[in-house]
């Protein structure tokens, strides 16, 4: 069976890896996957107790499941929380969180800057129900302030803001929402829980899509709601239980396999989006970049003392309105334009035709999102071949290069640029093989240089004193 568990606080690392697995008595390596939605009792009497919770016992699926206990448990322990319910989409967890607390007569307040989805639910789902909602532009405090005077339940926000990386400051504002009786939801999707933990500053709940870093590869939906032991038992649990937005065991399994690597993808993706972010600012053709730890960003201060890097998106507005954004989007070859964000594959979007397309033009515009803005989820690919794409792509925007190619002629020059048949067949001959082989020598080593770049700092910092060659004996 399971060894115990070490009696020290284990790092964020080693949590992703090993957090909340429960071995069965098989003694698998892996997380196994329970792909069953019911579970049997030996008897009656025992059927009888679980429902009466007299025992622990598994009983549906829709109620739990050993698969989706273990991704529970693991981001739990990485958010510092008490407890988490996995839900089918952070869809899900949102719209639990803020039904499940809230009823007729309740007020919520909300920063503006909240994805299309969430701003929905807030704008036109709770007002149907009596429950009365109110937005502030998440960055003025005083606008905080001022919405506190009357009474509220929840506050819900996101920090970084989809799409325009906007911050709002944790510590201040959970502190006046407690003051008026409301907890503090936190949306941390853009963060992860590697780069802010908000109950750290006082957030109550956390919430999050697991559809993006945590599965990371683009695979499946998923959704997390995290907080205290007695809000998750008797205030969210009763709700999910009895509506069903239950996650699939699958996907669980693949969310839990996916965070084994959080720890090495989320820093890189970082690291290039940092780059990136900073190459968009000496761009002509880019009007503004958003991106927390860019010094230029209104509230760089805010993300140095909350966030410990800046993340993977990078937002920027394009010179030349509609027209000259599409024709940057269609001259990328190798980021794909998709409404997704936190996959391993580079990702662009345009809000304001599609995320945030049904938020009204006129709260689109006070939100910042412009015609030429754009949001880029920075992947896990070569970042010197993200920086050649965009530079690419932003010269055919302003119309200094010949009109791009279609994007399916661009996924062919993907596949052309792999190598030529004749280099991986082995030559016939020495004469033939010779031109080849002088191709090679006049290209740069691309895969070898990678590869340098990619282990500089995998060698031990300092280095084990070569042991002295024996003195060979003379005869
Ligand atoms: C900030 C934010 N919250 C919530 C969601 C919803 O997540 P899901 O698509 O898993 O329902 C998204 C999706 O893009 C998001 O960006």
């Amino acid at each position: 069976m399971a060894k115990p568990a070490p009696n020290r606080p284990l790092r964020p690392a080693t949590l992703l890896v090993r957090g909340g697995q429960m071995r069965s008595n098989l003694e698998e390596t892996s997380e196994a996957l329970y792909l069953t939605s019911g579970f049997v009792y030996d008897s009656a009497r025992q059927a009888e107790q679980t429902f009466t919770g007299e025992i622990q016992h598994y009983q549906y699926s829709r109620f739990g499941n050993p698969t989706i206990e273990m991704l529970e448990k693991r981001l739990a322990q990485l958010e510092g929380a008490e407890a988490c319910r996995a839900t089918a989409t952070g869809m899900a967890a949102v719209s639990s969180a803020m039904l499940a607390h809230l009823k007729t007569g309740d007020r919520v307040v909300a920063s503006r800057a909240l994805f299309g989805s969430c701003h929905w639910i807030v704008s036109t789902l709770l007002p149907r129900y009596g429950i009365q909602t109110e937005f502030v532009d998440g960055a003025d405090l005083e606008q905080w302030k001022t919405a506190f005077k009357r009474p509220c339940q929840l506050v819900l926000l996101e920090t970084p803001s989809n799409p325009m990386l906007e911050l709002v400051d944790l510590t201040a504002v959970c502190d006046m929402a407690h003051k008026a009786g409301a907890i503090v939801v936190v949306d941390n999707v853009f963060a992860t829980p590697l780069l802010q933990r908000p109950m750290k500053f006082g957030a109550d709940v956390v919430v999050y899509s697991a559809t993006k870093h945590f599965d990371g590869q683009g695979r499946v939906l998923g959704g997390a709601v995290l907080g205290s032991k007695k809000w998750i038992e008797e205030v969210l649990q009763p709700f999910t239980r009895n509506t069903g937005p239950a996650i699939s065991a699958f996907n669980a399994w693949t969310i839990l396999k996916g965070l084994e690597t959080l720890h090495l993808r989320v820093p890189a993706m970082c690291r290039s989006a940092a780059a990136i972010a900073q190459m968009l600012e000496e761009r002509a053709e880019v009007e503004r970049v958003h991106y927390p730890f860019l010094a230029s960003h209104p509230q760089y201060g805010l993300a140095k003392q909350q966030m410990a890097a800046g993340g993977t998106l990078v937002s920027f507005d394009i010179k030349g309105g509609k027209e000259a954004t599409f024709r940057f989007l269609d001259a990328l070859r190798v980021i794909d334009i998709s409404n997704n964000l936190g996959d391993s594959k580079s990702l662009i979007t345009h809000p304001a035709t599609t995320t945030h397309m049904r938020v009204p033009a006129e709260e689109r515009a006070r939100l910042g999102i412009s015609e030429g803005s754009v949001r880029l989820s920075v992947g896990l690919e070569d970042v010197a071949d993200l920086i050649e794409d965009i530079a690419t792509a932003l010269d055919a925007a302003a119309g200094n290069v010949a009109p791009p190619r279609s994007k399916s002629a661009g996924k062919q020059v993907l596949e052309e640029a792999g190598p030529a048949p004749a280099e991986v067949a082995a030559p016939r001959s020495k004469k033939a093989a010779a031109p080849a082989r002088a191709a090679k020598q006049a290209e740069p080593d691309l895969f070898a240089e990678a590869m340098q770049d990619l282990f500089r700092e995998a060698e031990p910092a300092a280095p084990v004193a070569a042991a002295k060659p024996a003195k060979r004996r003379k005869a």
